[in-house]
C-alpha cells in the first residue's frame, strides 16, 4: 500500500484541535499511524512549525483531560508535522503546498474549513497542479443548506474528484456503538428476524445534549436544529436501523441501502405538519446547576425575534415493505437534562398473553451511543419461587461495551474516521446521493412548517423539550423512553 500524506487545511481552527489533532495524537499513541506518515498543517497564519505546535499542545490539552500528551509521546508525534501558512482564497499561495507534496505518495486533503472555502480550495488545488498524483478528499459537514445548495457543493467537488476519492464526514458513523448496530443486525440472525413491522411497534432515536449553542450563534441562527442534527446524524442513525442488509460491508453496498430508506422515507405534508412535527427553542434555565440564558439571550444573538429551532421532534414513516405501520420517532435538541444518545427499538405486545396480567410487557431493545455505550433487550423470564408459580419479571441483558475491549478508552469517533480515511475505506462515510435525498425531505418538513405556521414553542433550558412534544407521542399511547 502507498504511503500517506494528510494535509489538513484549517489547522488552527476548533475543529483541529477539539477532535482532529487529538485524535491523530492517539492513534500515533496506539502505534495505529503508517510509521512514515507525514502531517502538513495549513492555516493562514505567519507563524512557524515551533510557534504552531506550542500553541496547538496546549489548546488541544485543554479539551483532552487525563490523555493530554505527554513530552515524550508529544516529541515523536511532532516530527510528523510540517506547517504552510496560506490563505486559502489565494491561488498563489498554493505553490508552498506544491513544493511540499510528494506525487509517489497518497495526498489525503482533509477540509476542517468553512463550506464557503470548499471551492476556492479544490480550485486552487487544481490549479497549482497539487492534483496530479494520487489523492482523496475529506469534507466535514454542512454540505450545503438546502438541496440546491448541497448540489452545489457537491458538483464543485465532482469537477475536480471522483466520488470513489470524496470522503464525506459525519462522525455519529465513526462511533463505536454505531459500527455495532451493524454487527447487532446482522451478524445475529435472530435479531435480524425480527425486526420488521410484525414484531416491532416503534422505533425512537433520541439525541439530547446538555450543551447550548456554545458561542456559535453566528453560524447556528441561520441552521437550527434540523439541519444541524437531523439532517445528517439522526438520518444516518435512521438508515441504519431501517436499512436492508446489504450484499457486502463495501461502501457502495451499504450506500446503496441507506438511500433507498431516505427515499422511502414520507414527505411530511403541509395538511399533517402540526401533527408529526414540533419545534422548541429554550428560554433561560438551569443547566446542571448552574442558571443558564435562553438562546435569544446568547452571547452573539443579533436576532431578538429568531424562530430558529433548538429542539425538533418528528413522527417520521418509513414507507416500504419492511416498515409499513411502524413510525419512528425522533428527537434532538440543545440545553437538554442530560447528554444521551440511544435508539430504542420497541417490540409489540404479545399476540396472546397465557400469563395473566403481569407478563405482557413488550421486549425492548436499546442501543446507547453515549453515556455508557451499550446494548441492553429487555425480557420476561420466571422468578424462583415455589410460593408463587408465576412470578415474573423483566431482566435486562447487558452488553456492555466495555468488557474484554482493546482498551478502557472508547476510541472517538475521529480515530476511526481518520484510520479509514488512511486505508481508504469509505464504508462509513457517507454518498453523495444520501446526502442529497436527506434535504429533499428536510426541504418539504422546512416548507411545510413555514406555510403552516408551525413556529419555536419555548422550552425552559434543563427540560426535556415543550409539552408539546410529549403530545406527538402520548397521543399515539406512547411515550418517550425516560
Ligand atoms: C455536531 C453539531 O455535528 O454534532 C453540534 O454541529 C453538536 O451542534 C455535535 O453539538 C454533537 O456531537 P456529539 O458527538 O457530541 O454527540
Amino acid at each position: 500500500m502507498s504511503s500517506v500524506d494528510l494535509i489538513i487545511f484549517g489547522a488552527s481552527g476548533d475543529l483541529s484541535a477539539r477532535k482532529l489533532f487529538p485524535a491523530l495524537y492517539q492513534l500515533d499513541c496506539a502505534g495505529l499511524l503508517p510509521s512514515d506518515l507525514r502531517i502538513a498543517a495549513l492555516a493562514r497564519q505567519d507563524i512557524g512549525l515551533d510557534a504552531f505546535l506550542i500553541e496547538l499542545r496546549e489548546r488541544m490539552s485543554g479539551y483532552m483531560g487525563d490523555v493530554a500528551p505527554n513530552d515524550n509521546d508529544w516529541a515523536s508525534f511532532s516530527e510528523r508535522f510540517s506547517y504552510i501558512s496560506v490563505n486559502f482564497s489565494e491561488a498563489d499561495d498554493f505553490a508552498g503546498l506544491r513544493n511540499w507534496l510528494d506525487d509517489s505518495r497518497v495526498s489525503l486533503f482533509y477540509l476542517a474549513t468553512p463550506p464557503n472555502l470548499f471551492a476556492p480550495i479544490c480550485e486552487h488545488l487544481n490549479g497549482s497542479a497539487c492534483l496530479s498524483g494520487d489523492y482523496r478528499i475529506v469534507l466535514e459537514k454542512p454540505i450545503g443548506e438546502d438541496f440546491a445548495s448541497s448540489t452545489q457543493v457537491n458538483e464543485t467537488l465532482a469537477r475536480y474528484f471522483d466520488e470513489r476519492s470524496i470522503y464525506r464526514i459525519d462522525h455519529y458513523l465513526g462511533k463505536e456503538t454505531v459500527q455495532n448496530l451493524l454487527t447487532l443486525r446482522f451478524a445475529n440472525r435472530f435479531i435480524n428476524s425480527q425486526w420488521d413491522a410484525s414484531c416491532i411497534d416503534h422505533v425512537q432515536i433520541t439525541v439530547a445534549e446538555v450543551v447550548g449553542i456554545e458561542g456559535r450563534w453566528g453560524y447556528y441562527d441561520n441552521v437550527g436544529q434540523l439541519r444541524d442534527m437531523v439532517q445528517n446524524h439522526l438520518m444516518q442513525l435512521l438508515c441504519l436501523v431501517a436499512m436492508e442488509p446489504p450484499n457486502s460491508l463495501e461502501a457502495e453496498s451499504i450506500r446503496d441501502e441507506k438511500v433507498k430508506i431516505v427515499k422511502a422515507l414520507r414527505r411530511i405534508q403541509p395538511a399533517t405538519v402540526a401533527e408529526e412535527v414540533v419545534r422548541g427553542q429554550y428560554s433561560q434555565g438551569w443547566s446542571q446547576g448552574s442558571a443558564v440564558p435562553g438562546y435569544l439571550e446568547e452571547p452573539g444573538s443579533e436576532a431578538p425575534a429568531s424562530d430558529t429551532e433548538t429542539y425538533v421532534a418528528i413522527k417520521a414513516h418509513v414507507d416500504n415493505w419492511r416498515w409499513a405501520g411502524v413510525p419512528f420517532y425522533l428527537r434532538t435538541g440543545k440545553r437538554m437534562p442530560e447528554k444521551v444518545t440511544e435508539i430504542i427499538i420497541q417490540y409489540k405486545a404479545l399476540p396472546h398473553n397465557i400469563f395473566g396480567d403481569g407478563a405482557n410487557i413488550p421486549n425492548r431493545l436499546i442501543i446507547r451511543l453515549q453515556p455508557n455505550e451499550g446494548i441492553e433487550l429487555s425480557m420476561v423470564s420466571k422468578r424462583q419461587s415455589l410460593r408463587d408459580k408465576l412470578s415474573l419479571q423483566t431482566h435486562t441483558l447487558n452488553l456492555d461495551f466495555r468488557e474484554n475491549a482493546e482498551s478502557d478508552r472508547i476510541p472517538d469517533a475521529y480515530e476511526r474516521l481518520f484510520l479509514d480515511a488512511i486505508n481508504g475505506d469509505q464504508s462509513l462515510f457517507v454518498g453523495r446521493e444520501e446526502i442529497e435525498e436527506s434535504w429533499r425531505w428536510c426541504d418539504s418538513l422546512i416548507a411545510a412548517c413555514q406555510s403552516q405556521g408551525v413556529t419555536a414553542k419555548p422550552y425552559h433550558a434543563g427540560s426535556w423539550g415543550p409539552a408539546k412534544a410529549e403530545i406527538l407521542i402520548e397521543k399515539d399511547g406512547r411515550s418517550w423512553h425516560a
